[in-house]
């Protein structure tokens, strides 16, 4: 694997895959490499000849200072992974290439940030849309992938791909999940052991909710309540549980195919979030 450390190498090595007729998928992500996020580069290898991994910890994104501080960082193992699932290139700039002392630049989307994560992270989408689109716009894949966990981020990247008119697929690839249920999450491992196995409980409502959803069950209240009474019995604090339209990410009173149950909790002083598109 070849590790990329300016946008124009990035540009360039891009450039030369098209030369040789290759397709370029890209897979971003701050590193702390998980299978959650193996599962991404074995997905986007089959969507394209050469994949791109990005690992960059975005300051942007974040509006909590120790949130930045405490994101768990670890290249050397996380090159191990990247080879193992034979990813062609990584990209990893540092903060100062990415962001020079001038950069004056902000890629806000309106209206879906305001929202869930949102409202509770002012201007981390902003953050995240402004990474996304530098690193969109350097790599010009054919294809990016990022994980459904982040539902919202990938809703929000999906509007900015389209106004911005990105000639690039996206693809959302599924949750992976621990033996439990829990989404794999590099916050995962700041949980205490007994924070760890309550954590299991969010997954267990998001399923619990969706048996319901299968039998006729339609009022989101109705849905909401379930899914919060499996949170409710543990040291859990709910943060939100909503169910919301795909696309406009607007709560509804009617659940239909598709629309999505979104769950943010905090949990030992960890904020974890998760998703369950209903089917
Ligand atoms: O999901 C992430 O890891 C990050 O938000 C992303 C998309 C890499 C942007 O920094």
């Amino acid at each position: 694997m070849r590790i990329l450390r300016t946008p124009q190498e990035l540009s360039q090595t891009v450039d030369a895959c098209r030369v040789h007729g290759q397709s370029v998928a890209m897979v971003p992500t701050m590193g702390a490499l998980h299978q959650g996020h193996t599962s991404l580069f074995d997905i986007a290898h089959e969507h394209a000849d050469v994949v791109v991994a990005t690992i960059f910890v975005n300051p942007l994104q974040f509006n909590n200072a120790t949130d930045f501080d405490k994101y768990p960082l670890q290249f050397d193992s996380d090159i191990q992974m990247l080879e193992q699932h034979n990813v062609e290139f990584l990209y990893a700039p540092n903060v100062e290439t990415m962001y020079g002392s001038q950069f004056s630049t902000s890629v806000h989307v309106a209206g879906i940030t305001d929202v869930l994560e949102g409202s509770s992270r002012p201007g981390h989408f902003s953050g995240v849309a402004t990474v996304v689109a530098k690193l969109l716009s350097a790599g010009r894949p054919d294809v990016a992938i990022f994980g459904q966990k982040d539902f919202q981020q990938f809703a929000v990247i999906k509007r900015m791909v389209a106004d911005l008119d990105m000639p690039i697929e996206l693809i959302m690839a599924p949750t992976v999940r621990e033996f439990d249920g829990l989404a794999m999450s590099s916050r995962n491992v700041r949980l205490s052991e007994s924070a760890r196995t309550e954590a299991a409980a969010i997954s267990q409502g998001l399923d619990a909710a969706q048996e319901q959803f299968a039998t006729g069950i339609r009022d989101t209240t109705q849905l909401i309540q379930t899914v919060e009474t499996a949170i409710g019995s543990t040291d859990t604090e709910i943060d939100y549980v909503k169910i919301v339209d795909s696309v406009s990410l607007k709560e509804i009173s009617v659940a239909i195919h598709g629309s999505v149950i979104v769950v943010a909790v905090i949990l030992d002083g960890v904020r974890l979030i998760d998703n369950h598109i209903l089917v």
